[in-house]
């Protein structure tokens, strides 16, 4: 069939396979034209199908020649409806992976149940014996807990006040205003279960009582800090508090890990064009400014070039891990640069409908908007009649 792009709200609901494949081929290549990473040979990735997770199981493989076994949840394609854009990442990835000769699994479903976390350590047992990293890089709307069956849903939501600032529609490319209200109680506790850090240390505790994890194992998940303006909405508004669940998590799970001399870490990354992050009001005007700002300057990265850096530059440089004063990993530095704040708050004052274009770069930021399902690459035909479905090889 012909793919388009199809839109319902700021969700894509299509995806081009051959999109997606070059997508995956192009951050492989990124990998491998790079020095190879002295870093873990087994690493299972948790939400490894797109955006940082994809992006890590990228670069353990072709940077580290890790095998890799990578658990996410999503759709193939049916009738007339293509897969996700997650689910032909993967395809590609494994094809990719087998052809260099490394082990690559992978597992859908829900990673939150007790029934995954075990499908996972069966795979372990069988495969490989034990761990050297878990990514933990879920980014999900909902959560049913495992034991109590109880199902949270998170919100993007300011916390104690009304929170009014711009915001940008990348599709009709206006500023606008927008106001929204503050989350209750129940709300701040649904997110917090739900982005929060007690699936993580779940996972962690289900694979050390299983005795899958190698001697000196590590662990790392994903949080943002961000920029003054958007703290309301994110940093002190519900993701927030999950974020600071999360790296509270990560402190407990390093005294854990201990045991078996390996480390738990919190890694705060860059602001980037992602399925969950177009999701949040205001956020998007914000990368569109940083992109320019960052561009402008040549300190512009994406996915995986945030994760190469991590792994290279932080996890595994042979000696310490380099932290900030609460023991966070910042591969958010360059964003969060004195010089490149300023520019983008500067920016963020003046910023309306007429000068956009200008000062910001709502062109690149829509561009990976619909990269993200596999639309706009280079090198892809798009009017070529093309096949939707997909098998991801090791679901076969
Ligand atoms: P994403 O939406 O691209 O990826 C989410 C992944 O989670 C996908 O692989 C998806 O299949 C998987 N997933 C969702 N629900 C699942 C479930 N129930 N079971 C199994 N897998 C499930 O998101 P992104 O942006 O890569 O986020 C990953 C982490 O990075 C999050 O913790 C996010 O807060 C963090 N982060 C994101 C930033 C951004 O700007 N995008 C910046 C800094 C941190």
């Amino acid at each position: 069939m012909i793919i388009k792009p199809k839109f319902r709200g700021f969700i894509c609901t299509t995806a081009h396979p051959e999109g997606c494949a070059q997508q995956v081929r192009n951050q492989i290549d990124y990998v491998k034209s790079q020095p190879a990473i002295n870093g873990p040979k087994k690493v299972l990735v948790i939400g490894a199908s797109t955006g940082y997770g994809l992006a890590s199981r990228i670069t353990a493989a072709f940077g580290a020649g890790a095998d890799t076994i990578g658990v996410f949840f999503e759709r193939p394609s049916s009738g007339n409806r293509t897969a996700t854009a997650g689910w032909y990442n993967t395809a590609a990835f494994e094809e990719a992976a087998r052809e260099a000769g490394l082990f690559a699994k992978s597992i859908n479903g829900d990673a939150f149940s007790n029934e995954i976390k075990q499908q996972t350590i069966e795979m372990i047992k069988r495969e490989w014996g034990k761990v050297d990293l878990v990514v933990y890089s879920l980014a999900a709307p909902k959560r049913v807990h495992p034991e109590t069956g109880e199902v949270f849903s998170s919100v993007l939501k300011p916390i104690g006040q009304t929170f009014s600032n711009k915001t940008v529609d990348f599709h009709t490319e206006e500023v606008s205003h927008i106001s929204i209200e503050p989350a209750t109680e129940e709300e701040i506790r649904h997110t917090i279960a739900v982005m929060g850090g007690e699936d993580w240390k779940m996972w962690i505790d289900a694979l050390q009582e299983a005795d899958v994890l190698n001697e000196g194992a590590k662990t790392v998940a994903y949080s943002y800090i961000g920029p003054v303006v958007t703290h309301p909405v994110y940093r002190e508004g519900t993701v927030g508090r999950a974020k600071n669940h999360l790296e509270a998590t990560a402190h407990e799970l390093d005294k854990q890990l201990k045991k078996i001399g390996g480390e738990a870490y919190v890694s705060v990354n860059k602001a980037l064009v992602t399925q969950s992050s177009s999701a949040i009001p205001v956020v998007p005007l914000y990368i569109s400014l940083l992109y320019k700002v960052m561009k402008e300057k040549g300190l512009h990265e994406g996915c995986i070039e945030q994760m190469y850096r991590l792994f290279n530059e932080r996890l595994y440089t042979g000696g310490e891990v380099q932290v900030d004063e609460e023991g966070r990993i910042r591969i958010d530095d360059w964003e969060m640069r004195e010089d490149v704040q300023a520019e983008v708050s500067a920016r963020w004052s003046k910023v309306d409908s007429d000068n956009l274009k200008e000062l910001s770069d709502i062109e690149g930021y829509r561009r990976d908007f619909f990269q993200l399902f596999g639309f706009e690459t280079d090198g892809v035909d798009y009017e070529a009649d093309t096949e939707a479905n997909v098998t991801i090889q090791s679901l076969a």
